[in-house]
């Protein structure tokens, strides 16, 4: 019985030490990297800094989902901004989005940033080249 106990938090240890070093966070909406290198289904021409997936739901305050996913319903898998968010307007009003991702990423992070008075809102800050 002790051995199986220490064997289990053996193993309990090894797959979350595992999990923190992969830097996967895993939600009710699926899993997600703690830091997200942004990756648009097209050749993107600016950098963007790593977005803190992890600061920003915990440290930074902000715990509705629904402020950045405003589609998700609390369940089941959550979609990429980048279904519904394209480069070009028309290709984003055919896969129901209909605004680009270029509008609604200023929109979203800049303009809470700005209405917080908290985060970067100068280009640079978030595009470093
Ligand atoms: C400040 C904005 C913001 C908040 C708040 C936020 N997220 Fe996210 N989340 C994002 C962005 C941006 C992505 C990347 C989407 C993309 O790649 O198109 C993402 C991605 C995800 C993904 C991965 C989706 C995929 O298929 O890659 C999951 C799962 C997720 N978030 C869950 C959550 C949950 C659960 C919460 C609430 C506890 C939450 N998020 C709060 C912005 C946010
Ligand atoms: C399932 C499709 C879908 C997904 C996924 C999605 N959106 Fe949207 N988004 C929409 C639709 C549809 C609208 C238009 C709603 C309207 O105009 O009333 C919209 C509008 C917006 C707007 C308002 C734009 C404006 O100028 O009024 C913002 C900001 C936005 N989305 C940000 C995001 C972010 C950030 C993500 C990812 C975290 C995301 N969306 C994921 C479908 C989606
Ligand atoms: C609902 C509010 C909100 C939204 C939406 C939001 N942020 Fe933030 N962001 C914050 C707050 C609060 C901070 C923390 C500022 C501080 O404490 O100095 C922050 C800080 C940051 C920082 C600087 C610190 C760091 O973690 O590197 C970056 C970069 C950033 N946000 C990027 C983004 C991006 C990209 C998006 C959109 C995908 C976004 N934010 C959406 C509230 C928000
Ligand atoms: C709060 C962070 C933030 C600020 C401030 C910001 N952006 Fe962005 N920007 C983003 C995010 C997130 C994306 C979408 C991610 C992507 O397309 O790789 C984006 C996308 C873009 C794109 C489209 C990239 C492409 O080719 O797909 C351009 C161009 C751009 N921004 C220019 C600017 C300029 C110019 C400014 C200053 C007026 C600015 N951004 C300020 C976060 C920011």
């Amino acid at each position: 019985m002790k051995r199986t106990l220490i064997v289990f938090f053996v193993i309990a240890a090894f797959v979350m030490g595992t999990v923190a070093v992969a830097g996967v966070t895993s939600t009710p909406g699926g899993k997600v990297a703690d830091v997200i290198k942004f990756k648009p289904p097209w050749k993107a021409k600016k950098i963007f800094l790593p977005f803190n997936h992890k600061l920003h739901t915990t440290k930074y305050g902000v715990k509705k989902c629904q402020e950045c996913h405003h589609t998700w319903k609390g369940k089941g898998q959550i979609q990429k901004c980048f279904t519904c968010h394209l480069k070009k307007a028309e290709a984003s009003k055919a896969k129901g989005g209909g605004h680009t991702a270029f509008k609604v990423f200023h929109k979203n992070c800049k303009g809470c940033h700005k209405k917080l008075k908290k985060g970067p809102t100068k280009c640079k800050q978030c595009h470093p080249k």
